[in-house]
């Protein structure tokens, strides 16, 4: 029975983490659009926002999107508890450094950098333009809401911009370790197969933490 509950759990954090993952590889897609210029860009990121916000398909997925975020944190708090719980006391030959990476002895301190990353991105964002809290978001030349001049004058901001750069790193960090865990969790242990994941794991974390880490200083120094 306790088996079963913790297996339920492992299984929801490795569904939820690889469906939060697709989405980052098309949030860093769209935002990609930020370092072109600005006559072009304007108008292109402009117009994918609007059209994202307005398609009722991708309200759906938007709910499911939140909804696989907050379950993905429940989760792993529930099972770091746990595990602390069971883990038996530390004592002098503790060989668990030579057996898992730094990042899978601390995903829990990872995941809570990204967490109040990812609380902090969406007030800056989120609640401005789909909630309409804080300053009134203006519209640009085509009549759509501006989220280009939102995101451009956020990283203006020094500040903003070394928060958003040096967070990309422990984003890297979770996604590389995590990436690699979904697939264990989800039963995949072919051991070529775990080689390529593994492989994956490392170029898509590099990808995401490159990424989103370069996008605001490139903002910056436009
Ligand atoms: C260069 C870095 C980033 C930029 C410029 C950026 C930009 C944005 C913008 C403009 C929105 C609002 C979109 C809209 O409603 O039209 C947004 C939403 C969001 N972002 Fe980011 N983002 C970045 C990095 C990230 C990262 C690293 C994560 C996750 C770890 C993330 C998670 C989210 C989530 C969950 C939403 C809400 C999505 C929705 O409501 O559909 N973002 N981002």
């Amino acid at each position: 029975m306790l088996r079963n509950k913790l297996y339920f759990r492992k299984l929801l954090i490795a569904g939820t983490g690889l469906f939060l993952c697709l989405f980052l590889v098309v949030h860093l897609s769209a935002n990609l659009i930020l370092v072109l210029p600005e006559e072009v860009a304007r108008g292109l990121y402009n117009s994918y926002s609007t059209t994202l916000r307005e398609s009722p398909l991708i309200k759906i997925v938007a709910y499911a999107l939140y909804l696989a975020i907050v379950l993905h944190v429940i989760y792993a708090i529930v099972i770091t508890i746990h595990n602390r719980r069971a883990k038996p006391q530390k004592y002098v030959m503790n060989r668990s450094n030579e057996n898992s990476s730094w990042a899978s002895q601390n995903m829990g301190i990872l995941g809570t950098l990204i967490l109040i990353f990812i609380v902090i991105h969406l007030a800056n964002f989120w609640a401005r333009i789909k909630l309409g809290i804080g300053e009134e978001v203006g519209l640009d030349t085509d009549g759509h809401v501006d989220v280009y001049e939102v995101t451009y004058s956020l990283f203006q901001n020094i500040y903003y911009v070394i928060f958003y750069t040096v967070l990309a790193i422990p984003l890297a960090y979770h996604l590389h370790h995590g990436f690699k865990s979904a697939f264990k969790s989800l039963g995949f242990y072919h051991k070529k197969g775990l080689r390529i994941v593994a492989k994956v794991a490392l170029v898509y974390a590099l990808i995401m933490g490159i990424g989103f880490g370069v996008i605001p200083l490139i903002v910056y120094f436009k």
